[in-house]
């Protein structure tokens, strides 16, 4: 197992693609147009603005193959087995300006996800300070450190135990990032859970597919 920061062929275009959906030359300049819906002061409402109805939408559509490509790609080096399912559709995060993107610290084990599973975190902006996620070094410890990187990188973490969460974002910048989880399949369990935002269920078929 390899956790830490990774670096991915740059013919993964995720910016590119992202813009495109959004109809954008510049992600992290985001919101600040003051865009419908992004206006809200409710930090709780970050996880369902207009742009991630636009992400998903799309998705099928123009994200689905290089996703399952990249996940093809860099996965199985990075948690030393091919044997995985992985996350099908990857979480969108937007993080605005003075909003927080993700509501509270938490370890993904409080949300129904299972032990075993492998976080990929992966920003479509430059991510750093209060733009990004903050991490802590070992379970319980709390002494959070933000995860700073660039597009391209894609940070690799035990989200299932180790807190983490978002600042109000206060560095003048959006970030967007997706992140998904890989999960080797002889850890895999059915416990018939759903993902506590999109309701989906998590197993094979529904929140996982096989690689
Ligand atoms: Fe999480």
């Amino acid at each position: 197992m390899h956790w830490g920061v990774h670096a991915y062929p740059s013919r993964y275009d995720f910016v590119s693609l992202v813009n495109r959906i959004f109809d954008t030359e510049d992600l992290a300049a985001l919101g600040s147009d003051g865009a419908p819906s992004e206006t809200s002061p409710r930090p709780y409402s970050d996880q369902s603005t207009s742009y991630h109805q636009m992400f998903y939408r799309a998705f099928p559509k123009l994200l689905e193959s290089a996703y399952r490509e990249l996940v093809r790609d860099i996965a199985p080096a990075i948690i030393g087995t091919d044997r995985l399912c992985y996350q099908a559709v990857p979480t969108l995060r937007i993080h605005m300006l003075g909003h927080v993107a993700v509501s509270e610290f938490h370890r993904d084990k409080d949300y129904n996800h299972q032990v075993g599973e492998v976080n990929f975190w992966l920003p479509l902006t430059p991510a750093w300070d209060t733009n990004t996620v903050w991490v802590e070094s070992v379970p319980g410890r709390g002494d959070y450190r933000p995860v700073n990187l660039s597009p391209g990188q894609v940070y690799v973490f035990d989200g299932v135990n180790l807190r983490h969460g978002n600042k109000p974002n206060t560095t003048g910048a959006t970030r967007v990032s997706f992140d998904f989880r890989c999960l080797p399949l002889d850890q895999y369990v059915d416990h018939g859970l759903r993902s506590v935002n999109a309701g989906r269920r998590m197993a094979i078929g529904d929140y996982f597919a096989v690689l």
